[in-house]
Parts: structure tokens; sequence; C-alpha cells
């Protein structure tokens, strides 16, 4: 059965191996990222959009483009993310920390404020947000990423306590995935030993697809 569902982040990576694998199976699928070329590769607007999540309004705005197209999720996957340069908190600017956090945290959360709202009314639909292994353990040198991922598992936490019935709320880690973001926190020789984005989606799609009111609330992975 095809379904409907959003990618945030989907220029690179996981996020843009995710739409290619939904797109081959059939599905309905929308995605942005900051990437306006990279969006007009991937499809027609209003489905692919360049969108920072950063800017709550502009995601309230997408979010009604894509209901007058009849595009209202079955699956949000709220996967835009940002990875601080490697260093120890204290030699990190806070406009970096800030940048992590509002990506992150906030994105999150305006992406949460923008679709749940039609989720909610047609009373079914999965809200899935990226953590990490880093949002359940830490490490040095990433401090401000490892704050944002703890937040995602709270933010996701709560969340699925006040969705109603039918509506569920997951964070999901998606294991070690070899993207920049990777070769960023680990070197491009460690990273390219991990599986590669395409071969990660083309399993994880019918295990995010099968998430529903069970797994409302749970911390999950799913790693390849
Ligand atoms: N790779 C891993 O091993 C791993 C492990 C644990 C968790 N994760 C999580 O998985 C998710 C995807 O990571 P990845 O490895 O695929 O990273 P990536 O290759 O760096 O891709 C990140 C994506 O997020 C988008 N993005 C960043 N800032 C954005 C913004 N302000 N607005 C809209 N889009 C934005 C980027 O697009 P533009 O820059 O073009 O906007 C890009 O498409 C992240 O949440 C990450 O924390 C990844």
């Amino acid at each position: 059965m095809s379904r409907c569902v959003i990618v945030t982040g989907c220029s690179r990576g996981i996020g843009a191996a995710l739409v290619q694998q939904l797109i081959k199976e059939n599905h309905r699928v929308a995605g942005c990222s900051r990437n306006s070329e990279a969006m007009q590769e991937l499809g027609v607007e209003p489905a692919f959009r360049s969108v920072d999540v950063r800017d709550a309004e502009a995601l309230i705005r997408w979010a009604t483009d894509l209901q007058e197209i009849d595009m209202i999720p079955d699956l949000v996957i709220a996967n835009a993310g940002l990875l601080n340069q490697r260093q120890p908190l204290w030699e990190i600017s806070s406009e970096q920390f800030d940048q992590v956090i509002d990506v992150n945290i906030k994105g999150v959360a305006n992406t949460a404020r923008a679709f749940l709202p039609s989720m909610i009314d047609q009373q079914s639909g999965t809200f899935v947000a990226l953590s990490s292994g880093w949002g359940r353990s830490t490490s040095p040198g990433v401090a401000p990423y490892c704050a944002s991922k703890f937040a995602v598992e709270g933010l996701m936490g709560a969340l699925a306590q006040e969705l109603p019935a039918g509506v569920s709320a997951v964070s999901l880690s998606p294991g070690v995935v070899h993207t920049s973001m990777l070769a960023r926190a680990l070197g491009d020789e460690e990273a390219s030993q991990a599986v590669e984005p395409q071969q990660w989606a083309s399993q994880a799609v019918d295990f995010l697809l099968s998430l529903g009111p069970s797994q409302n609330g749970q911390s999950l992975s799913f790693q390849r």
C-alpha cells in the first residue's frame, strides 16, 4: 500500500537515501533541505522544497501546501541534523552551539508543529525523530550534539504521552552510517567502514513504515 512520507534533511546522507528508497517502492514522498538545487533534482514543488527546519513559519507554509495536494503524512521522518566540529565544549563558539541546538532540537519541534495537527485530525500517523547513540551515551568532542540528541529523546518521550490514540512518536538511532556527518565525526577512513546509506535505507524503510501505536514513546535503534 502506498503511504505518504515526509523526510526532512534529504539533500544527502540518510535522508536522501530514504527518499530514493521510498520513491522506488512507490510511496508518496515529500522532502526538504536548505539545498534548493538538490530539492529540484529530487522532484517538483511543493513535494520537494528548500526549507530550513529552523524556520518554523516556512515549515508550516510547506505543510499547508502539501495538505492542499492531499499529502497528509502517514509517516514523518525528522532527519535533518547537524554535528559540531569535534572540540571540547569550552572551545566551541556559542554560535556553533546555537546552530546545533536550533537544527537538532528546535528543528524537530518545528517539524512536529507543522505536521502533527493534520495527523491528529486524521487520527493516524507516526512521527520519527532521528536520535543517535550519542543521544543515549556520551563521547568527548561532541557535547553540543550529545545535548541535542538527549533532548530529542526527551522531546519524543513527552510528545508520545501527549498524542491521542492512533498517532505515535518515537526516537530512532540509525547506528553508524557512512555519510558526510559520520566522516566529520570519525574521519574519512573509519567512516568508510560503515554501512552505505542506500543499503541502510533499503532495509530501514520497511521497519519505519511498520511503526505505529505499539511503539509509541519507544527509543528505537535500527543498526546495520
Ligand atoms: N550517519 C550516522 O552514522 C548517524 C548516526 C547517528 C545519528 N545520525 C542522525 O541521522 C540524521 C541524518 O544524518 P546524516 O548522517 O545523513 O547527516 P548528513 O549527511 O550531514 O545530512 C544531514 C542532512 O540534514 C540537512 N540539514 C542540515 N541542516 C538543515 C536545516 N537547517 N534545514 C534543513 N535541512 C538541514 C542537510 O541538508 P542541507 O545541508 O542541504 O540543508 C542534509 O540533507 C541526523 O539527524 C543525524 O544526527 C546519523
